[in-house]
């Protein structure tokens, strides 16, 4: 073994104790205070000192979250404290009588409020953690919650799992427990993954987190999306133990454990009420699965006093939420045609109440999608709805399939205008090839064209833009300009007064701007972004439709496939008419000038964050991009400057961090002035 000069080991401790302060502000904070580029090199430096001098490596090294050999199996491990599950409560009703029910264990006058700890109640797999003398020795499944199974070489590669305690002052033995999740984001990038690469995507966060931790291989398991938040504690050797289950959390917290943002310590049973609604309310928008509330007593003494009943705590609650998955039965498939002549198939389900709302189609994606599910029309199905994406049919259960169940077939001709339908090589959609013959097109174009992204023309709906389409009043964009008075008010439903309003908007909107121009047309890939850079680009309407493909590929941020839409789109005759027919009807823009003088902001990313009072963030964004910015969603080393308003977060901590110019509202606008 090598001797350690004095200061290759002053640097080595020096680098350790950065990576995992880097570490703890990333993975436990949420708030990361360097560059990734930066958090690397750091590493390598520590790998490289590890490498030449291997007795430094020490099983709390930043390096060792890799993975290691993998197991034959898992060996058993006994709970010293037994890890409890909880009762559950379904309502108001359910919530009032666990209140009572204390009060009358603790001879507590019904009028006086016990106070309790409010927690998400995170939807994903248990666990325990044991640390001795600070360092983490054991880290293990629930199981039955007496006995369960040695995953420490697993949990060993969840980065906001601390491998040794922070700081100087913690017990000689601690046991954390808490639960182990994945978040929607990584959940939804690992799907798209294994379905991209043709294998078996799961079903939820949780059995994914589950997945994810029976792995006998621990470098599959580091490879995945897991988090922990800690939520309580088992075993405790040690002087001061806090007397109180939130004293508690802060101490985790203090000891390197990431402890859920939401956990609040009220008093009495409205509070619980009100923090119900609160977080239901917040459910949606969280970044990982919740499935209820936990309560819990909060004074140690209390709980102790109150003692257990079979499996289950007296003094903890689960107030559940309603369930993000239900079972119901899929009663038909029906195919949509969308603007671009998509063919999405989607389910007809009988309607039932899951993630809060009552549910009557799910998506289902595609003919791959449909095989991969083996789901027939008449099948019992699971259905997910989660955070705001649109439900999903996530299993059918075959068991329970009937008699008589059909299998779904794709269409070959378009269900709206009999054209054939095509599958490019590679391609995961199937289109309709009737293009702007085919309605379904049309009436999505239009609704695209109208849209307030696009022309803004107000009181042009979806509903309407059917009326107008199904009773032969625009066949395209172009018409819209066309309308007459007598022929609108002759529609069902179609006063004078929203007759005559409707004009106006169209009138009002013929006012725009090219970006928007651009945008309106749908042509494929082409958003609003995109829109913005071929305006900066090209300057006039007329230069981008001559643009050819090499031309197209010149301009940052178009790539051969968008550059080819926007070719065939503008070598469409159909396509350069109504374009012809939408000007001569007076439909103006100024042009970009281009020189560079008119473009200060080109080359330039900036971030929005927080609250914008005065302008709104669209209309900030907006004329960022008309100065030639990018305007993104997230800061990185490459952000020029974030303009951040009062609410602003992470976003602006990790601009702070990076040392990036950083911009109030109010300097944002004194800036874009003096342009
Ligand atoms: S406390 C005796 N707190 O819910 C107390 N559990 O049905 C036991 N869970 O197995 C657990 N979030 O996996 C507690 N904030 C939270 C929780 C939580 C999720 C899970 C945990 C447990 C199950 C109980």
């Amino acid at each position: 073994m090598l001797n350690i000069p004095e200061d290759v080991h002053q640097s080595y401790l020096r680098l350790k104790s950065e990576l995992n302060q880097h570490n703890h502000a990333y993975y436990v904070l949420d708030d990361p205070s360097i560059p990734d580029s930066h958090y690397d090199r750091l590493m390598g430096e520590l790998q490289a000192i590890e490498q030449q001098y291997s007795q430094l490596r020490t099983p709390d090294s930043p390096s060792q979250r890799v993975g290691g050999m993998a197991l034959d199996s898992f060996s058993q491990v006994r709970h010293e404290v037994p890890m409890l599950s909880l009762d559950n409560a379904f309502s108001d009703e359910e919530m009032i009588d666990f209140d009572r029910r204390i009060k009358d264990r603790i001879n507590l006058d019904s009028s006086q409020n016990l106070i309790y700890a409010c927690e998400p109640k995170l939807d994903g797999v248990a666990v325990s953690l044991i640390y001795q003398k600070g360092m983490l020795v054991r880290g293990a499944t629930r199981g039955d919650g007496s006995i369960g199974e040695d995953i420490t070489a697993n949990v060993r590669t969840i980065k906001s799992i601390p491998l040794s305690l922070h700081g100087d002052i913690f017990p000689e033995l601690l046991e954390v427990r808490g639960e182990i999740y994945m978040p929607r984001d990584g959940f939804n990038h690992f799907n798209k993954k294994a379905l991209e690469s043709g294998d078996k995507p799961f079903v939820n966060p949780r059995n994914a987190a589950a997945g994810s931790l029976r792995q006998l291989d621990s470098k599959i398991t580091a490879t995945r999306p897991l988090e922990m938040c800690a939520y309580s504690v088992g075993q405790y050797q040690g002087d001061q133990k806090p007397d109180s289950h939130f004293a508690m959390l802060n101490m985790l917290g203090t000891l390197g454990f990431k402890i859920n943002q939401h956990i609040k310590q009220v008093e009495g049973i409205e509070a619980l009420e009100e923090y119900y609604q609160q977080l239901a309310k917040l459910r949606d928008e969280l970044d990982y699965d919740i499935d209820g509330i936990v309560y819990k007593v909060n004074d140690f003494k209390l709980q102790q006093r109150l003692g257990f009943v079979a499996k289950a705590p007296r003094w903890a609650i689960a107030r559940k939420f309603p369930a993000q998955e239900e079972m119901t039965r899929l009663l038909d498939v029906e195919f949509q045609v969308g603007r671009t002549g998509a063919v999405t198939p989607v389910a007809r389900l009988e309607p039932v109440f899951v993630g809060g709302v009552t549910v009557g189609n799910a998506t289902l994606h595609n003919a791959d999608e449909i095989n991969r599910l083996g789901v027939c029309i008449g099948d019992t199905v699971i259905v997910r709805r989660a955070g705001d994406v649109i439900p999903q049919i996530v299993k059918a259960v075959v068991e329970k399939r009937p008699e008589g169940a059909q299998p779904i077939v794709f269409p070959e001709r378009c269900p709206v205008c009999q054209s054939s339908v095509k599958r490019i090589e590679g391609e995961a959609v199937a289109r309709c090839t009737g293009g702007l013959f085919c309605g379904a097109q049309t009436k999505e174009a239009i609704k695209h064209y109208a849209s307030r992204k696009a022309m803004d023309i107000d009181g042009l709906g979806d509903k309407l833009v059917d009326a107008l389409v199904d009773n032969d009043l625009i066949y395209s964009v172009a018409d819209l300009y066309e309308l007459k008075l007598e022929k609108l008010i002759n529609l069902e439903r179609m006063a004078q007064k929203s007759a005559e309003n409707l004009l106006n908007s169209i009138e009002t909107s013929k006012q725009t701007t090219l970006p928007k121009f651009l945008f309106s047309l749908g042509i494929r890939e082409v958003g609003e972004a995109t829109a913005q850079t071929l305006a900066n680009n090209f300057g006039t309407l007329d230069k981008v439709i001559a643009a050819s493909a090499e031309q197209l590929l010149e301009v940052e941020d178009v790539g051969p496939i968008v550059a080819r839409h926007i070719v065939d789109f503008f070598r469409n005759p159909d396509n350069l008419s109504i374009v012809e027919a939408i000007r001569n009807s007076g439909v103006q823009w100024k042009d970009i000038d281009q020189t560079a003088q008119s473009l200060p902001l080109k080359g330039q990313t900036w971030v929005l964050t927080g609250t914008l009072a005065v302008m709104s963030r669209a209309e900030a964004k907006d004329r960022l991009q008309q100065f030639g910015a990018k305007v993104a969603g997230s800061v990185s080393a490459k952000t020029h400057a974030v303009v951040a308003g009062p609410g602003a977060g992470s976003k602006l901590n990790k601009a702070q961090a990076l040392d990036i110019q950083i911009l109030t509202e109010e300097s944002l606008i004194a800036f874009l002035e003096n342009l």
